[in-house]
């Protein structure tokens, strides 16, 4: 089955278009342990990105501290940043978005999957669907882009394939189709059956390490019962049977629409699976999409160059205390040193000393395509959520914030350190490491912070403290959502607010609602 058109050397294709449509930019969306990391290394190894199993890992485990705030990251033993990494894959460019999912979760999270044009969902599965994977879907799910679904850990014992197809049904509402089927799990676990191409994938154990055999079979054959015991083979017979009759065919424009998930099963650790996943994941997902801007679709095949920020991250190398700007390219071709226009700030830039990353190691980019994300280095040129661009200035539209889930109040401990205090969480804001709020009707000076995730309340301590000498004392509030209230003045004047709720206003002066509960947020709602 294939939904969109692989890449392919076809003559009549032009450059920009076939750079398009070997391209795939997605994120992988899961909770922690869930395997990520392995699962990613083990991408990059098909992609002949790493040269050794472990690299990932090792550098999650030995964080180098690349600048000064990193040091929290250090102490801390997590990933606060997160990485874009780009390979090769059977013709095909991959940019692989890493999402921050641990206590680290923050907006940059969700920021990052505005990016992707898919997302890879990855379950644990003996864990079935967990809280982190449960809020990242939902954003995928709003921007209605295709997501596919991988139940890891297949060598060890989980719950029940079936249960597994319920579970995503109820608690993401979601219909998964199966690509593969598994035959057994932990010490039983035999291997998969491909259900599009009806080949027998098998899982074979050695003395310490694993491999895979790939057998095409007619299942009613004998062979099938010789080669995974007879009990198994009905099984799997039954279940194929159950899931031709009742499960929901694998219609691509649904996928595409992310109506349905197509579902792998494997096992990351043993790199079962993972081959299995990366090339149908390419034949299913979708190349880089069109974005809507105010003047309409802007499609990437267009010869203009045009991108938006989605992400800013300050000061990764510590000798130029410097902020990079995450671009995503949407059309066109980008070139170093290129002259393009911010509509924002009205204002023409050239892109000089454009970045590449993987991890924290850089490369400068000579050029870039739709799908490619590209790091900007101009000091204080952009905020989240511009669009750069070159020809008839335009602007890409719903760029979304994402409602913060705690808040503090923060105060400057030293009066004489005032302005620097206000520069550094202005500063803080623009990078969207913070959302900021105020009493209304008062002075600004004592924001309410708004973070997605709570590390978020360390990092911006620890860097008001390193970056602007200020140091800060934090009052946690009870309150744990927020929504931005719209209306009549009428309206907002006679409407009932209840108790446990708090009103505030945001840095644009919009009235927004703070809630103690889910419940009293609904009830007003
Ligand atoms: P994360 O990035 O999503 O947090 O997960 P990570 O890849 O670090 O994996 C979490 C744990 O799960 C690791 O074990 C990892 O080895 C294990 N794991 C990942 N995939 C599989 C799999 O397919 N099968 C099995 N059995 N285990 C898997 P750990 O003991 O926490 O760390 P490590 O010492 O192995 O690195």
């Amino acid at each position: 089955m294939t939904t969109t058109a692989p890449a392919s050397t076809d003559s009549k294709l032009t450059e920009q278009q076939y750079e398009v449509r070997r391209r795939r930019t997605f994120a992988i969306i899961s909770h922690p342990d869930a395997g990520k990391t392995t699962l990613t290394e083990k991408l990059l190894l098909y992609g002949g990105a790493i040269q050794m199993a472990g690299a990932v890992h090792a550098k999650k485990n030995r964080r180098q501290a690349t600048s000064d705030w990193m040091e929290l990251e250090k102490q801390r033993g997590i990933s606060i940043t997160s990485t874009v990494l780009q390979f090769p894959y059977s013709g095909h460019v991959l940019n692989l978005l890493d999402t921050p999912g641990h206590q680290d979760f923050s907006e940059d999270t969700y920021r990052t999957l505005v990016a992707a044009d898919s997302a890879l969902m990855l379950i644990d599965n003996a864990k079935g669907v967990e809280p982190q994977t449960k809020k990242l879907f939902h954003v995928c799910r709003q921007r209605g882009i295709p997501i596919f679904t991988f139940v890891n850990k297949m060598d060890r014992p989980g719950k029940d394939p079936l249960e597994l197809m319920t579970e995503l049904e109820d608690v993401l509402g979601i219909r998964s189709v199966p690509v593969v089927w598994p035959i057994g799990d932990g010490d039983l676990f035999r291997g998969v059956y491909d259900r599009l191409n009806r080949q027998l994938h098998l899982f074979e154990r050695g003395d310490g390490s694993t491999a895979s055999r790939t057998v095409e079979t007619d299942l009613t054959g004998e062979a099938v019962d010789s080669l995974l015991g007879k009990a198994a083979a009905d099984k799997l017979r039954e279940d194929l049977e159950l899931l031709d009759v009742a499960g929901e065919p694998l219609v691509p424009e649904k996928v595409l629409m992310g109506e349905i998930t197509p579902m792998f099963f494997g096992s990351a650790m043993t790199n079962f699976g993972v081959e299995l996943l990366l090339s149908k994941f390419i034949e299913m997902s979708p190349p880089p999409m069109p974005r809507l801007s105010e003047k309409g679709d802007v499609f990437p095949e267009e010869s203009e160059f045009r991108g938006f920020v989605f992400k800013i991250q300050a000061n990764m190398d510590p000798n130029h205390r410097d902020r990079i700007a995450f671009l995503r390219v949407v059309s066109g071709r980008f070139e170093k040193d290129m002259t393009a226009f911010n509509a924002r700030s009205n204002k023409s830039i050239r892109l000089t000393r454009p970045q590449k990353l993987f991890a924290a190691e850089r490369e400068t980019v000579e050029e870039a395509y739709p799908g490619d994300i590209i790091g900007l280095t101009n000091p204080g040129a952009f905020q989240l959520g511009d669009t750069v661009c070159t020809g008839p200035a335009l602007r890409f539209q719903g760029f979304p914030r994402f409602a913060p889930e705690h808040f503090a109040v923060l105060r400057n401990r030293k009066t004489e350190k005032y302005k620097q205090f206000q520069k550094g969480i202005q500063q803080l804001s623009e990078e969207g490491v913070v959302q900021l709020f105020h009493e209304r009707n008062a002075a600004r000076t004592e924001p309410i912070l708004g973070v997605v995730g709570q590390l978020q309340f360390e990092v911006i301590q620890f860097r008001l403290l390193s970056e602007y000498g200020v140091e800060t004392h934090l009052d946690r509030t009870p309150y744990s959502f927020a929504r931005w209230a719209t209306g009549t003045p009428e309206a907002i004047q006679n409407a009932f607010w209840g108790s446990g709720t708090r009103r505030v206003e945001d840095d644009d002066g919009h009235l927004v609602v703070l809630f103690e509960s889910e419940w009293g947020m609904n009830y007003l709602i």
